[in-house]
């Protein structure tokens, strides 16, 4: 049985509820986090609290928990939940308000959510095909870089590319692909590594910045910059990272055979440090 928390209490995951005047429930009006964790350790816990900061910040919800607080409740759901892999969600909202009013309610307590899904352990990298992404148009509004709940469109667009028989949609915004609908996205391109600048337009991913990280440490050519819908199509690779995804080459882009159909080598290379990465957390050595 899965064990969620809610507002202060551990209770089992089809127990937890919350009143239908929570804005969140009305209003979308929330912010989450997605938080990997390998051999019962959270993964990056840190970036993560960092955005979740931002996030709050940008709307205007006041930090329901102080960093320590979060660390000491998130470890305390992982083990509570037994599987050693797990993702967990966590959720804050604006709270419950009395009446509805698009308006910010004066006294308003934020809800706090968070729960834990078993994670699959990833595939071995030799068995790793690649997948299909479609392209379309970026639908979302202006400020992609806040972790909102308000999901509507990327679960639209997310649901266009299953249709499609892809696993994801890149987002192609004034001629620019962006991200993709729940990952952010890179190129190869002459053996140098691309991925779309920081901004208002995508998701701070925390997987995409520890790929920049790894590139750093490996002198893996690299640069931020602005990926055009003709760059992308004419990449040697293309790969998508999300902290559930981790970073999953793309071979076919609409009708377009990318990378002659296979993972690329500099996504080889790049899994592999990754991988490490994972085994450092398992044996306790990084956070
Ligand atoms: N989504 N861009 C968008 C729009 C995302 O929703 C996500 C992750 C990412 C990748 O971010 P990160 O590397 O921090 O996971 C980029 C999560 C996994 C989700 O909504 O379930």
């Amino acid at each position: 049985m899965s064990i969620a928390y809610l507002n202060g209490t551990f209770l089992p995951l089809e127990d937890a509820c919350v009143p239908v005047m929570d804005r969140g429930f009305l209003f979308g009006d929330g912010v989450y986090e997605v938080i990997p964790v390998y051999a019962g350790k959270l993964f990056r816990l840190a970036h993560h609290l960092k955005r979740l900061r931002n996030s709050l910040e940008a709307v205007h919800i006041e930090h329901p928990l102080s960093d320590d607080d979060w660390e000491t409740m998130l470890n305390e759901l992982v083990s509570r939940n037994k599987e050693p892999d797990q993702a967990i969600y966590l959720q804050v909202t604006r709270g419950v308000a009395e009446k509805r009013d698009h308006a910010f309610p004066p006294d308003c307590k934020p809800t706090l959510f968070a729960m834990s899904t078993p994670m699959a352990p990833s595939a071995d990298i030799d068995s790793i095909t690649g997948t299909k992404a479609i392209t379309l148009p970026d639908i979302r509004w202006k400020l992609c870089n806040i972790k909102a709940i308000t999901l509507l469109p990327n679960v639209v667009l997310r649901q266009q590319a299953i249709d499609a028989d892809a696993a994801e949609a890149i987002l192609i915004k004034d001629g620019y692909a962006v991200e993709g609908a729940a990952s952010n996205v890179f190129i190869v391109k002459n053996g140098l590594l691309i991925t779309p600048p920081n901004g208002p337009t995508l998701l701070p991913g925390i997987t995409r910045d520890l790929v920049i990280e790894l590139a750093a440490n490996h002198a893996i050519p690299f640069r931020e910059a602005d990926i055009t819908e003709a760059d992308l199509f004419s990449a040697d690779e293309i790969w998508l990272t999300s902290s559930t995804r981790e970073i999953s080459p793309v071979t076919l882009l609409d009708d377009t055979v990318i990378s002659a159909g296979k993972p690329g080598p500099l996504w080889k290379q790049m899994i592999s440090l990754y991988q490490d990465c994972k085994t450092a957390i398992r044996r306790g050595e990084t956070g």
